[in-house]
């Protein structure tokens, strides 16, 4: 009998240096350091050059690194002019697969796919993918697009060009936080389309608008904003219990939990939610972590023995939402902070590059002939 592994489950396609995860034990660590270290410890920027170059970088090497990504935080003109003229009502991640593709018919390298051409393009993509967000969120609010400010980190920087304000000290390194905690997961199904994309020895514009498309969906990155609409649909604390005891009762997936991956608690989710909840005892004001709460106990309770815990995204909205990030916004900020993994794991792939060319059991029709068009039933 053949086996086939649907889904790839546990099918080992290349080697990487960059990610490991124990799924059962909710360990995530890159470059061998654990998640929580790089949390506490590092920055978007730090993480991204640390991935780029499979090595943690030395104080010049970030400052370098730091600089460039400055240096190429503005878009060009054409390209703010196609998100000024977007049609209005399309989602962001809609918006930001245009955007991207758009910028690659700007960029005079973007068909060189040598490794050196692969590397400058990951650096403006990296520093570019915050300034086009941000300009979506202001072109669909009907506001100018605010430029970047090359005094601010790339977070600050980010909250800055959304908000058109400055933010605290204290948002800014937040929401690093939160991204150093989305920058890179393993064979995920969007670093994995980029992969195979990439292997095709496509360009990398191709490659990340391949992987926004796979981010998308809600089954991957779209679910951190389906939890919002969840928690909106829950209103209260007090009705939680119940709304998701009959959500279960009925078989029905509860957005935030479960993962592919981890049959315990996503590390990434026990940081969100330390960071939720500091945020929810500091304003008082929060029903979605008090929700949020409730809905962890009862999934844990039903059906944690079947692997079932709170994921990445379980929290992240919550964060996002104080930080004034409007839902439909969760999903590109995920896009915002992987896109230095998706450049880091194309880079490593292609390095050593072998085409992607998976196979199906054939279970179609096997002795049937041409028939005719006006013989057809
Ligand atoms: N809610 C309720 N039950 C669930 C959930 C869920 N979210 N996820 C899985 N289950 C149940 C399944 O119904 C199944 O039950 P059964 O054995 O009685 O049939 C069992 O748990 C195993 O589930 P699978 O579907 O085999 O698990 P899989 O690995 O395919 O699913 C997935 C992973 C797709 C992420 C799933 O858990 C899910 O749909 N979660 C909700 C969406 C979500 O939060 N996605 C974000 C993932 S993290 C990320 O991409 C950043």
């Amino acid at each position: 009998m053949t086996n086939i592994a649907k889904g790839l489950e546990g099918v080992l396609f290349t080697e990487s240096k960059l990610t490991f995860i124990n799924g059962a034990e909710g360990v995530l660590t890159h470059l061998g350091i654990p998640i929580q270290e790089w949390a506490e410890n590092s920055t978007f920027e730090e993480l991204s050059l640390a991935l780029l170059n499979g090595r943690l970088p030395t104080a010049a090497e970030l400052a370098t690194f730091d600089a460039d990504l400055k240096a190429n935080r503005a878009i060009p003109d054409a390209l703010a002019q196609v998100i000024a003229h977007m049609p209005q009502g399309v989602h962001p991640m809609q918006a930001l697969r245009t955007a991207v593709s758009y910028l690659g018919l700007l960029d005079p390298q973007s068909e060189d796919t040598g490794a050196d051409a692969r590397r400058a393009i990951s650096v403006r993509m990296i520093a570019q993918f915050s300034t086009i967000i941000a300009a979506i969120n202001r072109a669909q609010e009907g506001k100018e697009i605010v430029a970047p400010r090359m005094d601010l980190t790339h977070a600050g920087n980010f909250l800055y060009m959304l908000t058109g304000k400055e933010p605290t000290a204290e948002q800014a390194r937040l929401f690093d936080i939160a991204l150093v905690l989305h920058v890179d997961h393993g064979m995920n199904a969007s670093t994995f389309t980029a992969i195979a994309t990439s292997s095709t020895l496509s360009d990398m514009y191709s490659c990340m608008t391949s992987a926004i498309g796979a981010l998308k969906g809600p089954l991957h990155g779209g679910a951190n904003e389906a939890v919002m609409d969840m928690l909106d649909e829950v209103g209260t604390p007090d009705k939680a219990e119940a709304y998701i005891n009959a959500k279960l009762d009925a078989k029905e997936k509860i957005m935030g939990v479960g993962h592919r991956v981890y049959k315990y608690f996503d590390p990434r989710s026990r940081v969100l939610r330390d960071y939720a909840e500091v945020v929810a005892n500091k304003e008082g004001k929060s029903n979605y972590y008090q929700i949020l709460e409730t809905i962890e106990k009862v999934v844990v309770d039903r059906i944690g023995s079947k692997g079932i815990y709170p994921n990445v995204d379980f929290y992240s909205g919550t964060v996002y939402s104080d930080l004034g990030i409007r839902k439909e916004f969760f999903t590109p900020i995920f896009a915002l902070a992987r896109i230095s993994g998706w450049c880091a794991s194309v880079i490593e792939y292609t390095g050593d590059n072998r085409l992607l060319r998976p196979d199906a059991v054939y279970t179609g029709a096997t002795d049937a002939h041409y028939v005719q068009l006006q013989d057809r039933q």
